[in-house]
């Protein structure tokens, strides 16, 4: 049985067109990505998923309480009984409650190397604090912002000439390259957690 893939979004989709050419060409194997959530109805990925043949549901999340909103999100996921989710530039914290329905198989793409500069605008934090090196990680989803275990991380060095949009292309190269790696090793049950650390298994 092909392992069930589902893609939250918030904009503009590069990281979710990784992960489908992914699956398309067989990098990431017995793999469907079987829907795309988007709290944001404007999000690009929406229509890039869809000229894909893939299902994109926006479900705004205008009034709504953080719980009350992911039980929806929950329920469409559910209801398309996805194996993991795969936040993909999704600008929301996930409320214990999700985190509880899909522990352990919730993965996120970080635009720097966590433990440093989590939150909004990496790149240009990590100029701003002056690094010579920055990079991106993939991580289990906790409660927490940008801090569950660390599955994958690689490094990108700062020019000195860069500015916070060409340090992100240069990442961005990187994070479409491990998040396809990241998901297949969690795919073929190669990830043990153990702690705060995820030891690969052969
Ligand atoms: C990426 O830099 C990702 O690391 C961060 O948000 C951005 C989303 O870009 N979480 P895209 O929508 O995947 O193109």
């Amino acid at each position: 049985m092909k392992k069930r893939i589902g893609v939250l979004v918030s904009g503009r989709g590069s990281n979710f067109e990784a992960l489908a050419d992914s699956v398309a060409r067989g990098r990431i194997p017995n793999a469907e990505i079987v829907i795309v959530v988007s709290n944001r109805e404007d999000a690009p990925a929406i229509e890039k998923a869809r000229l894909r043949g893939i299902e994109a549901r926006s479900i705004p999340s205008k009034g709504l309480e953080r719980e009350a909103y992911d039980k929806l999100v929950v329920a469409a996921l559910s209801e398309k009984k996805v194996d993991l989710v795969c936040l993909a530039g999704y600008l929301r914290l996930l409320s214990p409650y999700f985190v509880n329905a899909f522990r352990g198989r919730i993965l996120n793409i970080h635009p720097s190397l966590l433990p440093a500069f989590p939150g909004l605008e990496s790149q240009r934090q990590a100029l701003e604090h002056g690094v010579k090196f920055s990079g991106c990680t993939v991580h289990f989803v906790d409660e927490n912002l940008d801090a569950g275990p660390i599955v994958l991380q690689a490094v990108v060095p700062v020019e000195d000439d860069d500015t916070p949009e060409t340090l992100a292309a240069r990442i961005l190269r990187e994070e479409h390259r491990i998040y396809t790696e990241a998901v297949r090793l969690v795919l073929e049950g190669r990830t043990r957690i153990v702690g705060r650390r995820v030891l690969l298994v052969s």
